[in-house]
């Protein structure tokens, strides 16, 4: 089955060519000028589109336990958004629940995704209980496809890991060349300040923003910098909202430290306005680090194009406002963390090209291409050459849409992005070479997705 993509730009990290590209069966066959080849199965034209390697959303939560309850999306359902949204890999997270192992982990995540996911996906492991064992385990992972260990300096008595832990999976993840991921919040002053509020009466959703200051952010990547020095452990920082934080990370990486971080959509475009909405309508936008003052911004897309911001995820963990948000009406310590966003991704970032934010090889570079070599996918994924997964988006970069709950295939009653216009629209996706998406109409299948075994990050120095 050959399928041949005729007239449109082809995109990559380092720029744009006007090319069409042969796919053979699963994978790219060929790319050469337009015209060059002949007869295929199938033909899409992509005249006045871009062509571009499908995106990575290298942070999901799909049926993620978390504050007594599931994030909303279940692979099935979270996969398939991506699909619509040109997102052909994600990477989800499994959780070690304390006092159980690594690997019976992992076992857990493969059961709930395997079969169910419309796209390829991986496993990052979130320890959340260090000790002989588990450090042991970190090995097993790894031959296992899972080279990235997601820790915790926020939530004490959840997920939290003291110093001292920290350290020790640092000096186990430098041992065997693992990526340790790391959630930057001070956690154990945060809960001061939520106790002190509470205390205080002051229980609506814009305090969840107020008790989680931006200073205890960048305090904690600076530590976990620190830690990660120390043991020469590699350190990726996960949704980094914070100039604080982002001002550590460069430092660092202009030591020449492996140190690397990603943004989110949410907090290149929301700010702690949305947080302070009226009627518990700010709890929508509750997630952890949370929605920051808006001159943040202006730092994280800078950060974007010094690559000081390495990889745009969305860290999608959607709860539903009407039943699952809900759970923290009249205290927001109890709201549920995490946001929707995972069908949004490629939309939001090409609106950072139309907006002149970032040039058309960052977008993809960010969406795409480095979160395949950060996380060991590259050359199977991130990059439309012969031999990779043909996982191939044709954008249409003129089209205009408007983001809604009411047209969003995510399994959740709200967008965060209620009423934006967005210039840029996916047009077809295909996963391994199979048409999933194509002019408003989907034809991918559950149980069509494979679990993607992971090498090593590929930018360690
Ligand atoms: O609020 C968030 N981010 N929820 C998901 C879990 C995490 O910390 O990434
Ligand atoms: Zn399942
Ligand atoms: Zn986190
Ligand atoms: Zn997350």
């Amino acid at each position: 089955m050959r399928t041949l993509i005729t007239g449109g730009t082809v995109l990559s990290s380092t720029g744009a060519v006007e090319a069409d590209v042969l796919v053979d069966g699963e994978r790219v066959a060929a790319v050469a000028a337009p015209g060059v080849f002949g007869e295929a199965d199938t033909v899409l034209d992509a005249a006045g589109k871009y062509v571009l390697p499908g995106g990575i959303d290298a942070h999901t939560h799909m049926e993620m336990p978390f504050g007594g309850t599931f994030s909303s999306d279940t692979f099935e359902t979270g996969t398939r958004a991506a699909a619509w949204g040109g997102t052909t890999t994600i990477i989800d997270f499994a959780v070690q629940p304390k006092g159980s192992s690594l690997l019976s982990t992992l076992d857990n995540w493969h059961e709930k995704a395997d079969g169910d996911c419309a796209i390829d996906y991986g496993f990052h492991m979130i320890v959340s209980d260090v000790n002989d064992a588990t450090l042991k385990e970190m090995e097993s992972c790894v031959d296992a496809g899972v080279s990235s260990f997601k820790m915790f300096m926020a939530y004490p008595g959840v997920f939290y890991s003291t110093d001292g832990e920290i350290l020790r999976a640092m000096h186990k993840a430098a041992g065997i060349g693992a990526t340790i991921m790391m959630h930057a919040e001070n956690g154990i002053a945060i809960d001061q300040l939520v106790a002190q509020a509470l205390a205080e009466g002051k229980g609506e959703p814009e305090q969840h923003g107020l008790t989680r200051p931006p200073e205890l952010e960048g305090e904690a990547t600076s530590r976990a910098i620190t830690l990660a020095k120390v043991t020469a452990s590699p350190l990726y920082i996960v949704h980094l909202s914070a100039a604080q934080a982002l001002a550590a990370v460069a430092a660092a990486r202009d030591d020449g430290q492996n140190v690397f971080a990603e943004t989110c959509p949410q907090y290149l475009y929301l700010s702690i306005e949305d947080l302070a909405k009226p009627d518990f309508e700010g709890a929508k936008y509750v997630a952890s680090p949370p929605l920051r003052p808006k001159e943040h911004q202006t730092d994280l897309w800078r950060g974007l194009r010094t690559n000081d911001l390495s990889v745009v995820s969305t860290d999608h963990c959607p709860f539903c406002f009407k039943d699952q948000k809900e759970l923290g009406r009249g205290d927001f310590s109890k709201i549920p963390n995490g946001m929707p966003g995972v069908e949004h991704r490629m939309d939001l970032l090409h609106q950072g090209v139309v907006a002149g934010e970032i040039s058309l090889a960052r977008w993809v570079e960010t969406c795409s291409t480095t979160p395949a070599r950060m996380f060991g996918l590259y050359p199977r994924k991130g990059v439309i050459a012969p031999g990779a997964d043909a996982d191939i988006v044709i954008y249409d970069p003129t089209a205009e849409q408007t983001i809604s709950a009411a047209t969003h295939h995510m399994a959740v009653d709200y967008s965060a992005y209620e009423g934006l216009r967005i210039t840029g629209k996916v047009e077809t996706v295909l996963s391994r070479g199979r048409v999933v998406v194509d002019r408003g109409e989907y034809h991918g299948s559950a149980g069509h997705g494979r679990f993607l075994s992971r090498d090593l990050c590929q930018y360690l120095s």
